[in-house]
């Protein structure tokens, strides 16, 4: 199954990708940790992309579609995977569908997880994540056991370079401005599933879930 996860900046696109996947037994691919983890190891990739990352800014398609076409392409997502922040516009969607199309493959689901703009902006500046193993934390709503530190790895958590005032208002203006083509792209191919991303977690996993049995 491949599941196209789509959501503004801080709907919860990670945070849900992590409940899901072994539920799904779906690998998650996510171009942002992609992105993020080819800037820390100062790839080629990494340089090219590090400007429009830490200014909010989309990284041209040439980049970001070899790159995601790459991932997909691994053996761990021969039988599927959960793609989380592409497409961004509908070159992105085309494209995948074109190369899904080349294996016999198509997107099953798409799944759009809805959240107002400020709910979003609190969200992402109460956000914390772990460098080393990307899982994400909030500091009222889903707060670490112990303060600053990865449940699940044990490393210090910290903030991303993207989460500040100003670099999120670029993301959030960016991101809405190509949203509702992609949304229009899924609907006219009947694979749309909208879900309320304003309530807990937990309730928001279930109802993505309940798009996934129709
Ligand atoms: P990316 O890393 O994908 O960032 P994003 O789309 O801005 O999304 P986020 O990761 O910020 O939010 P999320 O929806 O995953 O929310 P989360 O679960 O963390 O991309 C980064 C950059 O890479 C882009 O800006 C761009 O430069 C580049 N890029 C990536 N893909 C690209 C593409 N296709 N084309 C071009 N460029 C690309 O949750 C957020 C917070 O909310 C957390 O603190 C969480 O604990 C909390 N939370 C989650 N759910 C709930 C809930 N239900 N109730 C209360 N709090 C909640
Ligand atoms: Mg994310």
């Amino acid at each position: 199954m491949f599941i196209v996860l789509l959501g503004l900046p801080g709907a919860g696109k990670g945070t849900q990708a992590a409940f899901l996947k072994d539920d799904l037994g779906l690998p998650h691919v996510t171009t942002g940790d992609l992105f993020r983890e080819n800037i820390s190891k100062e790839t080629d990739l990494g340089k090219q992309a590090k400007e429009y990352v830490e200014s909010g800014k989309l990284v041209p398609n040439d980049i970001t579609i070899g790159m995601l076409l790459d991932r997909i392409a691994q053996p761990d997502c021969a039988g599927g995977c959960m793609i989380d922040g592409f497409p961004r516009n509908l070159e992105q969607a085309k494209a995948l569908d074109k190369a899904l199309e080349e294996r016999g493959r198509a997107i099953n689901r798409a799944l759009y997880i809805k959240v107002s703009e400020d709910e979003l902006v609190r969200r992402l500046s109460g956000r914390w994540t772990c460098p080393k193993c990307a899982a994400v934390y909030h500091e009222t709503s889903a707060p670490p056991k112990a303060a600053r530190i990865c449940d699940n790895c044990g490393s210090e958590l910290s903030q991303r370079a993207d989460d500040k005032p100003d670099v999120v208002r670029t993301r959030l203006q960016v991101n809405m401005e190509n949203m509702q083509a992609i949304i229009d792209y899924y609907a006219a191919q009947s694979n749309l599933c909208k879900v309320n991303g304003e309530q807990d977690a937990a309730a928001v996993t279930t109802a993505l879930k309940g798009c996934l049995e129709d």
